[in-house]
């Protein structure tokens, strides 16, 4: 449990690629195991998240391995044609890989087991077993529907209407891939549309699927089950998400000028950037292209100076993963922001509203938070840190204080930076890469 120090940096210079997009690379691997014949990955993210749904789907029969050409070949199994595993499934910290593969195991007629960390075994299932039940599925889950639980899938799935009571995709991904073998029309209303990377892929594999939206953004995704999905080539754009690390780190810290080559610009990952470029960041987007099913471009980015903003609840669905490093950016902002809707965050890896605010008023930040906002109260740039942050086993909230550390007088240390390895196993050398003074604590060294 490595103790991680940033220390006050200046002059992030350099041209970085980022790791490949979590949740694509997730999608990838369990599309190309539903599939007929081969599907090759590239750019396939090699994190503890992953490896942990690539362990998974190895458990349901698939085989999937890396050849010479560095790219991960899966053999698949076609819909509905899992073995039922025989050992548990343990997703260790991976949300995105439990909730989806309960949607997979529970359209097939086996009996698997799911276990999860400490973390993980915090966060609510009932979202994903409520419509899963509903199709037929049945689950033993520790009290609160926490894991670890059993799913037994039933002979015949069946299709269903619903409309999502919270705006999560992996919600939505669950019921999709269920209903890819339930015969008949499985029906998803999405009244705030979240990360559309299952539809997109589901349509790259020849899926039955159309998805509508009417002028108020409601999305409707109908979906035909029982339709062969032939292996396709994916090719993993870099992670949206990762890449905001950089990019606040070069936004904070003077005299820095970055570029972070082949990010994924889905618009419905994309909203960080939308609210740092309203606070004032010098970004710009280039070498725009469509890539595999989503499209892509290099960022480049500059020490800016920034404003406060009051960020509404519609635009969170868009950014859900990146209020931590927002929170860090606002901190450094002049006057204040209000970040709304953000009763999400509670049941992320950690209770990410609380550990943003106690993290930033241990640093010397004045924040006030209620049950579901966030506002940070900005300092114009100086800001004292010198504290010693606990990641609760939250990759995001780890990485966060560390590129708040870069820009604040005093180092910030985090408790464990292993949690990165969920998400963004070269975190550590891409930000030294580009001049970030991080280092491991003298008391890790030990
Ligand atoms: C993800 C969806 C989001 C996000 C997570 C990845 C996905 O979760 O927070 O990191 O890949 O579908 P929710 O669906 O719970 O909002």
């Amino acid at each position: 449990m490595a103790n991680i120090i940033a220390n006050h940096s200046n002059n992030l210079t350099g041209s970085i690629n980022i790791a490949g997009d979590k949740s694509i690379s997730h999608r990838s691997i369990i599309l190309g195991a539903l599939s007929i014949g081969e599907t090759t990955v590239e750019g396939l993210l090699e994190s503890q998240d992953i490896l942990a749904t690539m362990s998974a789907i190895r458990a349901f029969g698939a085989e999937i391995e890396k050849k010479t050409d560095d790219k991960w070949h899966i053999h698949g199994l076609g819909v509905g044609g899992l073995d039922e595993p025989d050992r548990v499934l343990e997703l260790g910290n991976s949300g995105t890989g439990v909730r989806l593969l309960l949607g997979v195991a529970a359209s097939n007629p086996i009996t698997a087991f799911f276990s999860g960390d400490e973390s993980l075994s915090r966060r609510p299932m009932a979202r994903v077993l409520n419509p899963l039940e509903m199709m037929g599925a049945n689950f033993v889950a520790r009290s609160g529907d926490l894991l670890p639980l059993v799913c037994k899938g039933p002979q015949t799935l069946k299709p269903i209407e619903y409309t999502l009571p919270v705006a999560s995709a992996q919600v939505k991904s669950a019921i999709l891939l269920a209903g890819l073998n339930a015969p008949g029309k499985t029906i998803i209303r999405e009244p705030s549309p979240t990360r559309d990377h299952t539809e997109r892929m589901l349509k790259q594999f020849g899926a039955n699927i159309i998805v509508e939206a009417n002028d108020k953004f409601e999305k409707t995704i109908t979906l035909k089950g029982e339709t062969e999905l032939m292996g396709q080539n994916i090719v993993v754009p870099g992670d949206p998400s990762s890449a905001s690390f950089p990019l606040v780190a070069a936004i904070l810290t003077q005299g820095s000028r970055i570029k972070i080559k082949n990010v994924g610009i889905n618009p419905l990952r994309f909203g960080l950037f939308e609210i740092l470029n309203e606070m004032g960041a010098k970004t710009e987007l280039v070498k725009k292209y469509d890539g595999v099913g989503e499209p892509i471009a290099d960022i480049k980015v500059e020490t800016s100076e920034l404003k406060g903003v009051t960020v509404p609840a519609s635009i969170a669905p868009r950014m859900i993963d990146e209020y931590p490093i927002l929170a860090v950016a606002a901190a450094f902002a002049s006057g204040k922001t209000t970040m709304l809707g953000l009763q999400e965050l509670r049941v992320k890896e950690s209770d990410r509203l609380s550990a943003m605010a106690d993290g930033l008023k241990s640093c010397g930040v004045k924040v006030e938070e209620s049950s579901d906002s966030l506002t940070v109260h900005g300092t114009g740039g100086e800001i004292e840190g010198g504290a010693l942050i606990r990641t609760e086993l939250d990759h995001r909230i780890a990485m966060s204080f560390l590129i708040m550390g870069l820009a604040t007088r005093n180092p910030i240390t985090i408790d464990n930076g292993a949690t990165i390895d969920t998400s963004f196993p070269d975190f550590f050398e891409i930000m030294k890469s580009l001049g970030a003074n991080l280092s491991l604590s003298d008391k890790t060294k030990e």
